[in-house]
């Protein structure tokens, strides 16, 4: 497995995920009660956009890029703040080489860009805990450093899969299953269904967000049926097309399926995904796509 996701970091997907991801995350923090995020394939946590993978593809250009050029009505940029204002946090004015001066995180450049741990991190209060498994060892490494000193925070090396038996359900009784794995082997979308209606039967009440690509149709389908098989209750599809599938190798869009959504979280997203893909899709044939597998019973 050599996935690197600096690769893609900032990109439209990292956009989609971590918009949703901190609406997810203003919504826990409004009951004082602690709550916990299990970050099951976390990554290294912050990623430079001036770095050789991230300049290689350019793709957070039309990601991250383009969504701090664009101009968005004061609802949207309400929605948007606490993920945009975790953005502008790991760059500060005084951050050096610019990838792009077009792009600009406030009054500062855009250099670096904060992955969901970071996101995370910076979110969540005194109170709430973090766990973040990372497998592979260098990464793991680059994401303890990123976190930095944080009592909150417990960075693991545990298999993705093992950790939704392991850590379920949390203490504290609240919270957030981001699940983000590579998609680079067979079989991906199976495990992650089996994973999510395993930790479901350990914890039906948590809150879960599972990422997945879309690329290949039928395999999107086959996911959607075996959680349409599955029948858990409350569980919020959403698909961001940025244009028309043409390959079953190249990423045309992305999806999150949610699993006990914030109530006001469907509509937010909304608003929210249609602006971003209005910003995104640049060849006319993007849209988004929200819609229950199972509503409430
Ligand atoms: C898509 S990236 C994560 C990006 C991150 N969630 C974010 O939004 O910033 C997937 C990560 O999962 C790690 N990984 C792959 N298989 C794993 C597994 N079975 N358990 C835990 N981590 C895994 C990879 O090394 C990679 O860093």
């Amino acid at each position: 497995m050599n996935y690197r996701h600096a690769f893609h970091a900032g990109n439209f997907a990292d956009v989609v995920k971590h918009a949703v991801l901190a609406r997810i995350l203003a919504y826990l923090g409004q009951k004082d009660a602690a709550y916990r995020v299990l970050d099951t394939h976390a990554g290294a946590g912050i990623y430079d956009l001036a770095g050789a993978e991230a300049q290689r593809t350019g793709e957070w250009e039309g990601g991250i890029g383009a969504v701090l050029r664009a101009e968005f009505t004061p609802e949207v940029a309400a929605l948007l703040k606490p993920w945009l204002d975790v953005v502008r946090a790991v760059n500060p004015a005084e951050a050096g080489a610019q990838p792009d001066e077009s792009a600009t995180a406030g009054a500062a450049p855009l250099r670096h860009y904060p992955g969901s741990p970071l996101i995370a991190q910076a979110l969540t209060r005194p109170q709430d805990r973090l766990l973040l498994c990372e497998t592979v060892a260098g990464v793991r490494e680059s994401l303890e450093d990123a976190i930095g000193r944080d009592g909150r925070v417990k960075v693991l090396p545990t298999d993705a899969w093992q950790a939704l038996s392991a850590y379920l359900p949390p203490k504290e009784r609240r919270g957030l299953v981001l699940v983000d794995p590579p998609f680079e082997e067979p079989g991906e979308f199976h495990r992650m269904a089996h994973g999510l209606i395993e930790a479901h039967k350990k914890w039906p009440t948590g809150i879960y967000a599972l990422w997945y690509p879309i690329k290949d149709v039928r395999a999107v389908d086959g996911f959607r049926r075996e959680i349409e098989r599955a029948r858990l209750p409350k569980v919020l599809n959403i698909q961001f097309d940025l244009r028309a599938v043409r390959q079953v190798d190249a990423l045309s869009g992305c999806g999150l399926m949610i699993v006990n959504p914030p109530f006001t979280l469907a509509d937010e997203l909304r608003q929210m995904l249609g602006a971003l893909v209005r910003v995104l899709a640049t060849d006319g044939t993007g849209r988004v796509r929200i819609g229950w597998i199972t509503a409430e019973r």
